[in-house]
């Protein structure tokens, strides 16, 4: 019997090229290059399994190229790439990676979050620089991270491995989401539900981890920055378009706040020009799971839920399940 046909949009990792080499054909765009979209197109055609990454966006037009397909596998958590109510018109299972890399992104975002406090970029530019003249009492001296309030919006879980972090640096937490964490969790992790108001009102770092929905869509908007202390800073790692990045560049500009640290951009790879210059902001290139242990996990867990379509079991991870 012919094998199902799968078109995946990256080369993967080999525990999840394994997973699939058995069971599956497999077309792997090998480039290092995002594919063009008429390519994925094309490719998807004649396939039953697509497994694709964020930077796909699965609507109806690549739906209805792909009329065979019964599962849209994206290897990251987030899915707002994904039409999904479109998969489900069409009983397609859409899956996600849950889990998986919720740790690696709270180290990131406390990457972020102690580079912008403590100047990192300008620190670098000047050791780097040969124009060192050596320590000096008043050089780069940024805020302090210990001892501080740290505001989370969003407190799933990627929000609360931040916050479990945060008792390291003795920090106060608070945190707002759509939905009040369960008293136990509260208690473990030492953070307060508040409104979203205080939050913005009281918190020395504000770190975003909402999934982009139309309710989150430019969530830090010149009314919240104008809320924040200007000592505060903003840290990123959850989707570009919660935060309006016009805003936080004037915001920037004004010294409404102290800085920002970005991993995710309004339109990606295009990131706002006022916001490239500036020392007062720290940027990366959405790179907050991009270790090499759970970017393989998120490869072999998307390979999972191909395989488990096939083998008629629900998939793990489907954000369809009534599809299944
Ligand atoms: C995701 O998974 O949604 C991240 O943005 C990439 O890991």
């Amino acid at each position: 019997m012919a094998k199902p046909k799968v078109f995946a949009t990256h080369r993967l990792f080999d525990p999840a090229r394994s997973l699939l080499a058995a069971k599956f054909e497999v077309d792997y765009w090998e480039q290092p290059e995002r594919p063009p979209r008429a390519e994925v197109l094309k490719r998807v055609a004649g396939a039953q399994a697509l497994i694709c990454l964020l930077t796909e966006k699965i609507n109806d037009e690549l739906l209805d190229a792909a009329p065979g397909l019964r599962i849209v596998a994206n290897v990251a958590v987030g899915f707002d790439n994904i039409d999904v109510a479109a998969c489900s018109k069409r009983k397609i299972v859409a899956t996600n990676t849950p889990g998986v890399l919720d740790e690696t992104t709270a180290d990131f975002a406390w990457t972020l979050l102690m580079c912008v406090a403590r100047r990192i970029r300008e620190g670098e530019k000047l050791a780097r620089s040969g124009q060192w003249r050596g320590w000096n009492l008043d050089q780069l001296c940024g805020g302090d991270i210990w001892g501080k309030t740290l505001g989370l919006l969003g407190f799933g879980r990627i929000g609360r491995a931040v916050a479990r972090r945060a008792a390291g640096f003795n920090m106060r937490v608070l945190y707002n989401d759509a939905e009040r964490a369960p008293a136990e969790a509260e208690k473990e992790l030492r953070a307060e539900f508040v409104e979203r108001d205080r939050l913005l009102a009281e918190a020395d770092f504000i770190s975003l981890h909402v999934p982009l929905m139309a309710e989150t869509r430019h969530l830090m908007s010149t009314a919240s920055f104008a809320k924040m202390k200007p000592t505060a800073y903003l840290i990123n790692t959850s989707r570009g378009p919660v935060v309006d990045e016009a805003a936080l560049v004037a915001a920037l500009e004004a010294k409404k706040i102290a800085g920002a640290a970005l991993d995710v951009y309004e339109r990606e790879p295009e990131i706002h020009v006022g916001l490239m210059q500036r020392n007062d902001v720290v940027l990366a290139p959405h790179i907050a799971s991009a270790s090499v242990e759970t970017r393989s996990k998120m490869a072999v867990m998307a390979a999972s839920n191909v395989v488990a379509r096939f083998d008629g079991q629900r998939p793990p991870n489907a954000l369809n399940p009534e599809v299944a």
